[in-house]
């Protein structure tokens, strides 16, 4: 079967080549793939400065954003040929932690959680992969290819579930949500905001084209420009951008009792010269949190799942702007503008 691999580490080493199928010790789920969803972590491990193989490989098979439909499962295991179904992307701990051990993987404490397509898992980047039903997420059909953007879905579900958890440390009754970055994951962190009814606002450096019509599309108002050139403080700040300066930016400017999540990655070595007292000042006087939020469980890939079946269909479909065939992958790691979502399509390879 053909797959999509990389030497972890080295840069150019990106090929779509033939592996043999999966071994069905590593699920009892045969899946056929139909799209892959394309991310900043996989152009990352692309470049070489992220990712790990499986002991025993020098490739790893990419990707982490996955839909396919079941082609085999066993009798009784709550999926069925023909299910469209997304793999879950960490796999707990051996030991395991504490966490791990009561399914909260996302929250590994010893980070010898594994990932598929990013550490030590080979992906989903593959006309064939295997899962087990317990790392499996039915799909409603209705949601069809839309169905791939149920991982990066799930990372926000996870943020939300975080910030609603640590809201309610006292009487909470936020009314407005920044967030900032407009990509993927800053537009879906959007969409749920409104449909918990936040005022919503929106900054990204774009200035025109599709991703302020997205927001418009909420009903939330779109920003560029600086933070402190915003006029209002926000009760909740979701961080998407991963860029250290609007990191610095965002930290120290919500609303008293604020709360901001940083939920992008940035690449270490940039230094900037803060005023620290002041910032600390800041976050004591006004009970603020900052935290940060990576990856996602199964309950959150569950509310990820039901917020995007009531979210408005064409709205979403506007999210994937590119959809490329497996025998043009190359094109969906090249960056173009316009990009939300590219996804490589392997059903119509
Ligand atoms: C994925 C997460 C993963 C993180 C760190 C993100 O792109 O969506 O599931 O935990 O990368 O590896």
């Amino acid at each position: 079967m053909r797959a999509l691999t990389v030497r972890p580490g080295t840069a150019d080493s990106f090929q779509l080549e033939d592996v043999p199928e999966p071994d069905p010790r590593s699920g009892r789920l045969l899946v056929r793939a139909v799209a892959l969803g394309i991310c900043g972590t996989d152009r990352e491990i692309v470049s070489g400065e992220y990712g790990t193989a499986p002991a025993g490989s020098d490739r790893l098979i990419l990707g982490h954003e996955s839909l396919g439909r079941v082609h085999e499962a066993p009798p009784g295991c709550g999926f069925a040929k023909g299910d469209l179904v997304v793999g879950v992307v960490r796999q707990p701990d051996p030991v395991p932690c504490v966490n791990c051990a009561a399914g909260e993987w996302d929250m590994c404490r010893n980070g010898r959680y594994t990932e598929h397509g990013i550490k030590e898992l080979h992906g989903f980047g593959a006309e064939w992969w295997r899962i087990d039903p317990a790392f499996a997420v039915k799909i409603d059909s209705a949601l069809g290819q839309l169905g791939v953007l149920l991982e990066p879905a799930s990372v926000v579900a996870k943020a939300w579930e975080h910030i609603e958890r640590i809201g309610r440390r006292g009487v909470w009754e936020p009314r407005c949500v920044l967030v900032t970055g407009a990509g993927p994951i800053g537009l879906l962190a959007a969409l749920m905001a409104r449909q918990r009814d936040f005022e919503l606002h929106v900054l990204d450096r774009a200035t025109s084209g599709l991703k302020p019509a997205l927001v418009h599309a909420l009903g939330g108002t779109y920003h560029t420009g600086t933070i402190a050139e915003l006029g209002f403080e926000a009760d909740v700040i979701i961080e998407c951008t991963g860029a250290p300066a609007v990191v610095m930016e965002v930290i120290g400017c919500s609303a008293p009792n604020g709360i901001v999540c940083l939920a992008g990655v940035s690449a270490a070595g940039t230094k900037r010269l803060v005023d620290a007292g002041a910032l600390n000042r800041d976050i004591v006087l006004e009970n603020d949190v900052i935290f940060g939020s990576v990856n996602a469980n199964r309950r959150h890939y569950e509310a990820a799942a039901r917020a995007l079946a009531s979210a408005e269909r064409s709205w979403l479909e506007r999210l994937l702007t590119r959809r490329v065939p497996l025998s043009r992958w190359r094109e969906a790691f090249e960056a173009q503008p316009g990009d939300v979502k590219t996804v490589v399509e392997f059903d119509r390879a």
